[in-house]
């Protein structure tokens, strides 16, 4: 585990913010680049009914208006941002700039797939997908653009590290972050939607409708592997094992190094994130045959300890010199041991229903 919010250094100028978006750490969100020829072989054709009705959804764009500012934003982002402190501020920074990227990401990943197939299903998959997610960064951008502290999309386009996904690795840890990403906006706006007064930056309030947006791009790959279903057998179901936990586990100690932030709205970053696996694990239930035993006590275990192996690594890094590179490698081994021991947790077992479409109900 690497850089963490807390020990990282404060964000306080444009360059700083672009840096952040820049880095790759174990933490950070990252691009992907795959195999365009295999994207462009993909075929639908076994789960059609479903996948006309999504696109019809997808072309009716019910979010065409949403991502626009309505009146009241810049008055409340004036009258609620010099209440935050320092440090909340920074979290704060944090969350939008990690947003912002994992945003541009799906963006920048659905767009060269779309750019490079002829596939006429996966291009205008594609092309819509690209389109909400480029709403979706341009949006938080904005609320950056507030600080002072915009984004240069274009520049971090060029300049990011792109790591390679075979497909089938796209398919697991995209259908996951999509999930994982409408998990984490309504259990926001729900919590915020009980605690008005805790809604400390109008950009919340933009969540419910958002996150449908993400929903549907799960659904989109959730039909692609159900339509592929080799991709949910066999040697497949140990890489559907490590995704879960490997995505969990990320968001688990990332989420941990801003608990201040889930403080303000009322929640401890605990029961954030067990209520979002909660939500994500029984989504993926529509495409995944194995779960995740997420409120198992071990499990916990493990997570907590991962948290603080990441910690003591950040502080080794902090120290240097001889022992802190020491320190950094017995971290490094321990977070493997960590892992492995989650890895090798029971899991259950899901029979795939016969129709994959759910709705966002949560
Ligand atoms: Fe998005
Ligand atoms: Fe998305």
């Amino acid at each position: 585990m690497s850089t963490t919010a807390a020990a990282a250094k404060p964000i306080a100028t444009s360059s700083d913010a672009n840096q952040k978006a820049v880095e790759s750490t174990m933490l950070s969100p990252r691009f992907y680049t795959t195999d365009f020829d295999a994207m462009d072989r993909l075929d639908v054709s076994s789960v059609r009914g479903e996948w006309d009705a999504m696109m019809r959804e997808y072309e009716g764009d019910n979010n065409h208006d949403h991502f626009q500012r309505d009146a009241q934003f810049a008055d409340e982002v004036a009258e609620l941002m010099p209440k935050l402190s320092p440090e909340m501020r920074q979290e704060f920074l944090d969350f939008l700039i990690s947003s912002l990227t994992s945003e541009f990401s799906g963006c920048i990943l659905y767009n060269e797939i779309r750019k490079n197939v002829e596939n006429p299903d996966i291009k205008q998959l594609m092309t819509y997908m690209a389109r909400d997610e480029s709403r979706h960064a341009g949006f938080i951008n904005q609320s950056l653009k507030d600080f002072g502290l915009g984004i240069d999309m274009g520049d971090l386009k060029r300049t990011k590290a792109y790591t390679f996904f075979k497909p089938k690795y796209i398919f697991y840890a995209t259908y996951l972050s999509e999930k994982i990403g409408y998990a984490r906006y309504i259990t926001i706006f729900r919590q915020l939607e009980k605690h008005p007064d805790k809604r400390f930056h109008p950009i919340f309030r933009w969540f419910e409708l958002w996150c449908n947006d993400e929903f549907r791009h799960g659904e989109s790959f959730a039909l692609i592997m159900r339509a592929n279903p080799h991709l949910l057998r066999g040697v497949n179901k140990l890489w559907i094992r490590f995704f879960i936990l490997a995505v969990y586990a990320t968001m688990y100690v990332r989420d941990h190094t801003r608990p201040m932030l889930h403080h303000a709205m009322g929640l401890d970053s605990d029961e954030y994130d067990y209520t979002v696996f909660r939500i994500t694990t029984e989504i993926s239930r529509q495409v995944f045959p194995i779960a995740l035993d997420t409120d198992h006590p071990d499990f916990r275990a493990g997570l907590e300890n991962l948290f603080a192996i990441s910690q003591a690594n950040d502080r080794a890094k902090a120290r240097g010199g001889v022992i802190g590179k020491l320190t950094q490698g017995v971290c490094a081994l321990r977070a493997a041991l960590t892992f492995g021991r989650l890895y090798l947790m029971p899991v259950q077992s899901s029979e795939l229903p016969q129709t994959v479409r759910m709705v966002p109900a949560w």
